[in-house]
């Protein structure tokens, strides 16, 4: 089945993810929409963040998409189930993943989570880890300067590493020996983390696992592309294409080419 996979964001936090799928799926088309224009959702109601996600639902669908991958870690807590009850294609999004794999990976039970403030407030992580394992227990905290200062560059960089300390100090103190990255730009800033953190705490990366996830869910539909032919890769936004493709270039293993601006509002 060569239709593509959809996968969106809320900007391009969201390449995290495409580029686990490029890595995990070589033979797949994909198609990335990258809310640019609304960005951020993270501090944004479950209302908002509803309706953003069912327009570019729908514009997804207009690409013919086969599968939907919600790389944002604020519309998969806010969003996704409201939008798997009315579409008859599968979608994933990054939660769920991330928290399996925080389950499996504990030895002590202490799991600490990272995300939006609108993540952490829904207590998603908190909820999935809980109904896999109600002995562990989870200390959420939300990071918000961590978007500007990944999306600034500022990706080794010692007001990264200050803010890190300032965040994550209570992660320490409750000894979590699991941190889960549940926010599309962490993975970027994963060494300022663990550096932080220690080599004894693990960092689950959730866009590693929902790629893992989606390519267990397309053998077991039958829905693998098998046409041998060359991948295409569509790029999409609502606004700002240049400093997309500038940053889209610095995450992806290939290059950015076309990025066409979308009137999301329309759909
Ligand atoms: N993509 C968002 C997330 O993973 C981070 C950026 C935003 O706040 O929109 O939660």
């Amino acid at each position: 089945m060569d239709n593509p996979i959809g996968v969106f964001d809320s900007g391009v936090g969201g390449l995290t993810v495409a580029r686990e799928i490029m890595r995990q799926l070589p033979g797949e088309n994909l198609v990335y929409f990258g809310d640019t224009a609304r960005v951020p959702y993270g501090s944004k109601s479950k209302n908002t963040v509803l309706k953003y996600s069912k327009q570019i639902v729908r514009f997804l669908q207009t690409k013919k998409v086969k599968a939907i991958v919600v790389a944002c870690n604020t519309a998969s807590a806010l969003a996704l189930d409201d939008i798997a009850k009315e579409i008859d294609i599968p979608i994933i999004g990054v939660v769920k993943p991330g928290a399996k794999m925080a389950v499996e990976t504990t030895k002590t039970g202490n799991v600490g989570v990272i995300g939006t403030a609108s993540t952490v407030k829904s207590g998603i992580y908190n909820d999935y880890i809980r109904e896999l394992n109600s002995d562990v227990t989870v200390v959420s905290k939300a990071c918000p300067l961590f978007v500007p200062l990944v999306e600034e560059g500022l990706i080794e960089d010692r007001v990264t590493d200050d803010i890190v300390s300032r965040y994550l100090q209570e992660m320490k103190e409750y000894n979590v020996d699991v941190l889960v990255l549940g926010c599309t730009h962490y993975p970027l800033i994963r060494n300022a983390i663990k550096r932080f953190m220690g080599d004894e705490v693990q960092l689950v990366n959730p866009a590693f696992e929902t790629a893992k996830d989606l390519k267990e869910l397309l053998v077991k539909e039958g829905m693998l592309n098998k046409s041998g032919a060359k991948p295409s890769y569509e790029y999409y936004v609502s606004d700002g294409v240049e400093s997309f493709m500038s940053f889209a270039d610095s995450v992806l293993p290939v290059h950015v080419g076309d990025t066409q601006v979308i009137d999301i509002e329309s759909f």
